[in-house]
């Protein structure tokens, strides 16, 4: 097939990554008979600098005329100021709810080789895989807001309708039939009024699916269970706010941030894909950074825009597959282990598809 894939690296280890990323769809795409064509477009800090703001007009045109969007990372100390006009998170935020992006896929696994990585008991990790669906372009990201006026007072307003809850719930609860069919809603519901909304659309919502068992945890609760009992959960649904919150908390359950990759998708089959990590400035341009979630990511932009199932699992399993021979970067090698740079491991990757 024919796709044209938008590429935005924005800054710090964005650019590595989705370089990575490329060299795999490319050869995933001959591999396969498939052309896929890549542009290139500015985002987050390095947008800033170039032309002033963070997500120019320029990159929506580009993006617009493609199947999908994969994105590196934004931000750095560098743009980091609160007070400056322009931030690198606003271009984030801005093309989400461009497309209407309004549900972010994030799978979260434990994976048993890299459990000395995080700071649980072994045995609270077996058979940890949970999909977490948050809410992306509702709110209090986007709610009415006051931010200047006399400096004494802010406020920012979580504000949901009944159908924005309805159709990410619906996203959920159709990825619960596909897997262990069990989905946990995550709200504040007994002390927010929209949060209590919330709840009451969501358990609406679940007439549509019989087969699926739901059950209503407070995210306070959430945090702790996801540390105490992470196993039991499968799909996890929550607010935009609190789903930020909640699976930046999972990503220990997967050894390290730089495994984790997402997909923000809407109504249609475009979507944007990016890794959960930020843009690590630490250790941009040394080639330590894990590809790892921005290839899962890159893997989930071939499922779900561009419907191509096969080559998700094959990119998936070439993934698992370095990992299990061994290959790790530095943030997943061993205490006073060896490691490979961010390119090795994507060799390593591309040999196994
Ligand atoms: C994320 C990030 C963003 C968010 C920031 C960078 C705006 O933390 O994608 O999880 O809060 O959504
Ligand atoms: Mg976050």
């Amino acid at each position: 097939m024919k796709a044209t894939i938008t590429v935005l690296p924005g800054d710090g280890i964005g650019v590595e990554v989705t370089n990575q990323a490329m060299h795999v769809l490319s050869r995933i795409s001959t591999q396969y008979g498939h052309d896929f064509t890549f542009h290139e477009a500015l985002i987050g800090g390095i947008a800033i600098d170039k032309t002033g703001t963070s997500l120019p007009d320029e990159t929506l045109a580009i993006a617009e005329q493609s199947d999908a969007i994969l994105l590196g990372a934004v931000g750095g100390p560098k743009w980091s100021d609160p007070t400056a006009p322009v931030r690198p998170e606003q271009g984030l935020l801005k093309i989400r709810k461009h497309f209407e992006l309004f549900a972010n896929l994030r799978p979260v696994r434990a994976y048993p080789a890299l459990s000395q990585h995080t700071p649980l008991r072994s045995e609270l990790l077996e058979n940890v895989d949970i999909l977490f669906v948050r809410e992306l372009t509702g709110g209090a990201y986007f709610g009415p807001r006051q931010e200047q006026g006399d400096g004494d007072s802010a406020y920012d307003t979580m504000l949901y309708s009944v159908p924005e809850v309805a159709r990410v719930a619906h996203v959920a609860f159709r990825a619960a039939q596909g897997r262990r069919k069990q989905l946990t809603s995550v709200d504040k519901a007994n002390v927010l009024a929209s949060m209590r909304l919330w709840r009451r659309t969501v358990s609406e919502v679940h007439e549509d699916y019989g087969d699926v068992a739901l059950d209503h945890v407070l995210v306070d609760a959430c945090t702790m269970y996801l540390m105490t009992r992470p196993a039991s959960f499968d799909v996890v649904l929550a607010e935009n706010m609190f789903g930020d919150i909640i699976t930046d908390e999972a990503s220990v359950l997967a050894g390290s941030l730089g495994m984790l990759p997402s997909a923000s998708i809407g109504a249609e089959k475009f979507g944007l894909y990016e890794p959960v990590h930020g843009s690590a400035p630490d250790i941009a341009g040394q080639g330590k950074a894990n590809p790892t979630g921005t290839l899962l990511s890159a893997a989930m932009l071939l499922r779900y825009s561009l419907g191509l199932e096969a080559e998700a699992m094959a990119l998936e399993q070439a993934v698992e597959a370095a990992l299990a021979s061994g290959a790790r970067t530095a943030d997943i090698a061993p205490r006073g282990g060896g490691f490979i740079s961010t390119e090795e491991f994507t060799q390593t990757v591309i040999g196994a598809l």
